[in-house]
């Protein structure tokens, strides 16, 4: 019985797939702060062209440039695994599939879009990048990209993950990024909410605002911002996740899934994975499919689709998407990559439109999770892909004792080799689970009040 399911280079996907033509309910657009549909020029400070028109696209299938696929190949197709030593531990009749993502040399599937970002706008000419990081994963993956695509990256490090993770800084200077602790004194928004809340632990929200400001004020025009999650052509880039699990599911004859499961923080490692199974879905399959997060930010499971700002300095468009207000601040939580505050506005329309089944977790479930899953098939997990395997371990039991042999694929979004502060707390009990409660979610919500309301 095979253990790993491997495509050689050639088998790699050669096209990413775009879910937005196949929604049944048409995207609606973003909005600009007069409140009127924006245009792809307005976008044009902050993104190069090239990527403005992926995400912009109402084409199903881009094209993978070869170079991007040369890339690529550093570490793809990545594997996928059947989890024997698990469905053995928890006695299921399911058949458990994990795609392995932590493969990757920043240890995670945010390279999957790195590589394409730096490489499309070295090609528009662009010489430097300014990005935000919860966990470090994305900062050490974007540095990483700047280093085999020549070209400098300035990364915004939430402050609380900035403190308990030092190495990952280490990372991404090793392959020439350059990490600050976001809120700084290098922005004026970083400046202004220093000046409010000097102890702040920071959040995306924060680091994104300061990250698009550095990029839009260089003088030179040559620095444009890059973002690891929530926008179209991110989860466009993710896409070869899924459309390499199912060719390597089909080359063992399982031709019949019936959930998918992915963590998610902004969406994309989930997209990535789902997308492809959301395009069977729509064409009549019944498959569950069900992005995770964490109770503590239960942006898919309280909180509105609504118009929101992608960060809390409001500088981006309005993106309609599920969101706990752009000035939401979750507790500090290990899983640092899912605490933001909204949802890609691609995910969110799945959701509005009934395609997917969004499900939150405590973190101790996770951790506990996290352990079974090193114990039996010996990956030591991300704390953000905790989620996946949580939810993975619940479906695995339901179809025990449901007595069917259910077919579950999750995505193994990254290890957590440089995250193990948090393990370590698990081990001494001193992690708490924190449920944001109705009166919670209703509180954070108003920062959304006066906005447009979506359709
Ligand atoms: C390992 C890992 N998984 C998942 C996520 C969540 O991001 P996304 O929802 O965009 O995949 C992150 C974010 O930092 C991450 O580092």
């Amino acid at each position: 019985m095979a253990v790993k399911i491997l495509l050689s280079e050639d088998e790699m996907p050669k096209q990413w797939y775009n879910l937005a033509p196949d929604l049944p309910t048409p995207m609606q657009p973003p909005l600009g702060p007069d409140g009127n549909p924006i245009g792809p020029e307005m976008l044009a400070p902050v993104f190069p062209m090239n990527l403005i028109e992926q995400e912009v696209s109402a084409e199903r299938w881009i094209d993978i440039p070869d170079e991007v696929r040369a890339l690529l190949h550093k570490w793809r197709p990545s594997p996928l695994y059947r989890a024997h030593a698990l469905e053995k531990a928890l006695g299921t009749p399911a058949r458990i599939y994990y795609k392995n993502e932590s493969v990757s040399p920043a240890g995670s599937h945010k390279p999957n879009t790195a590589i394409p970002q730096a490489w499309y706008n070295k090609q528009f000419g662009i010489e430097k990048l300014t990005t935000e990081t919860g966990a470090g994963q994305w900062g050490s993956a974007l540095s990483f990209a700047g280093a085999l695509v020549g070209l400098e990256v300035k990364v915004y490090m939430v402050r609380i993950s900035f403190d308990q993770k030092p190495f990952r800084k280490v990372m991404m200077e090793t392959w020439g990024g350059k990490c600050i602790p976001s809120p700084s004194d290098t922005t004026e928004i970083g400046r202004k909410i220093l000046a409010e809340m000097p102890d702040t632990p920071g959040s995306l929200g924060i680091a994104i605002s300061e990250a698009v400001e550095a990029a839009v004020t260089d003088p030179t025009g040559k620095t444009r911002y890059s973002l690891g999650s929530v926008l179209n052509h991110v989860m466009l880039h993710q896409t070869i996740i899924g459309l390499e699990t199912k060719k390597q599911l089909a080359k063992i004859n399982e031709n019949k899934v019936d959930v998918v499961i992915g963590c998610a923080g902004g969406g994309s490692n989930f997209a990535g994975l789902a997308f492809p199974f959301v395009n069977d879905k729509i064409n009549g399959d019944q498959i569950d499919i069900i992005p995770v997060e964490p109770a503590s930010c239960p942006t898919m499971t309280k909180a509105p689709f609504a118009y929101d700002f992608g960060d809390t300095g409001q500088m981006t468009p309005l993106m309609p998407m599920h969101s706990l207000g752009h000035k939401f601040i979750p507790p500090p939580i290990h899983a640092g990559g899912l605490r933001y505050h909204g949802m890609a506005p691609l995910v969110s329309a799945a959701i509005k439109d009934g395609l997917l089944n969004p499900t939150s977790i405590g973190q101790i479930e996770c951790y506990q999770a996290a352990i079974q899953f090193a114990r039996t098939e010996g990956i030591i997990v991300a704390p953000e892909t905790s989620h996946a395997v949580a939810s993975a371990i619940r479906e695995a039991k339901k179809a025990k004792e449901e007595g069917k042999e259910k077919v579950i694929v999750f995505g193994l979004s990254g290890h957590g080799l440089m995250d193990l502060l948090g393990y370590e707390k698990y081990f001494a009990n001193e992690l708490v689970d924190h449920e944001m409660t109705d009166d919670e979610v209703a509180e954070s919500i108003k920062s959304m009040e006066g906005l447009p309301k979506p359709q």
